[in-house]
């Protein structure tokens, strides 16, 4: 049962990695091959735990897990997270139409039809360069700028300024995430939230889907009920 009903809702607030795109994958690869470098053991925990944290946080939580956080200066830091989006932003140089996940532009062209708004929340400082790779742009007129905040996901801020943007309440907004901390900063935002992905990790969500091709707001709508 969500907090609100779905006739109330006039707003999506979305994520984008793991969410519009798979991008998450491309993340998870070039912190895996710095991780390997600095002698850091990879886990799935790790792996789940840096979903939708920014880029200096989740080296700061790979270091940690080796107990590294204390052996790199500020400069060093910041030369390594360079590195890691310098290898990122090879793997989103090549992407195209074809990397949006399945459903997502039919729901996206149902939820201007409906006459939905939409914004994006995504963590990510290459949020715009994926969306124009991906040629949907259009179709978010407002973005949070990550940059513009004090704290990331799961402080509520970055959903917060979503509803914000879109000059709505937060309580008629959905928030959509594949991330377990992007779910809790939904949830303290007071927006309805949806989850995409395993349903232990999103345990949280108000709604959950398997994957995105479920996505659609006949399901949502029934979910809601
Ligand atoms: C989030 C991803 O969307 O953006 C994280 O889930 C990523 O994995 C974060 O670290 C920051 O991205 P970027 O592109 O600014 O390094
Ligand atoms: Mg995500």
């Amino acid at each position: 049962m969500a907090k609100v009903s779905f006739e109330q809702i006039k707003g999506f607030v979305f994520d984008l990695d793991g969410v519009i795109t798979d991008t998450s994958l491309y993340h998870t690869k070039a912190w895996h091959q710095l991780a390997d470098k600095l002698d850091v053991t990879w886990s799935k925990e790790l792996e789940d735990g840096l979903k939708g944290i920014s880029r200096m946080d989740s080296l700061e939580m790979i270091l940690k897990a080796g107990h590294k956080e204390n052996d790199y200066t500020h400069d060093e830091k910041v030369a390594l997270a360079t590195e890691k989006n310098t290898n990122y932003v090879n793997e989103i140089s090549k992407m195209t139409p074809e990397n949006i996940l399945p459903g997502i532009k039919a729901f996206l062209d149902d939820l201007r039809a409906n006459g939905y708004q939409i914004a994006l929340a995504s963590a990510s400082k290459n949020g715009p360069t994926v969306l124009k790779n991906l040629e949907l742009t259009d179709y978010f007129p407002k973005i949070v700028d990550p940059a513009s905040l004090s704290k990331g996901k799961p402080d509520p801020e970055i959903y917060t300024k979503g509803a914000e943007l879109l000059g709505l309440a937060p309580e008629t907004c959905i928030g959509v995430e594949d991330a377990a901390a992007g779910i809790e900063a939904i949830n303290a935002a007071n927006e309805v939230s949806v989850g995409i992905g395993d349903a232990t990790l999103l345990k949280d969500a108000d709604v959950r889907f398997d994957n995105t091709a479920e996505m659609t707001l006949a399901n949502i709508k029934k979910a809601m009920a």
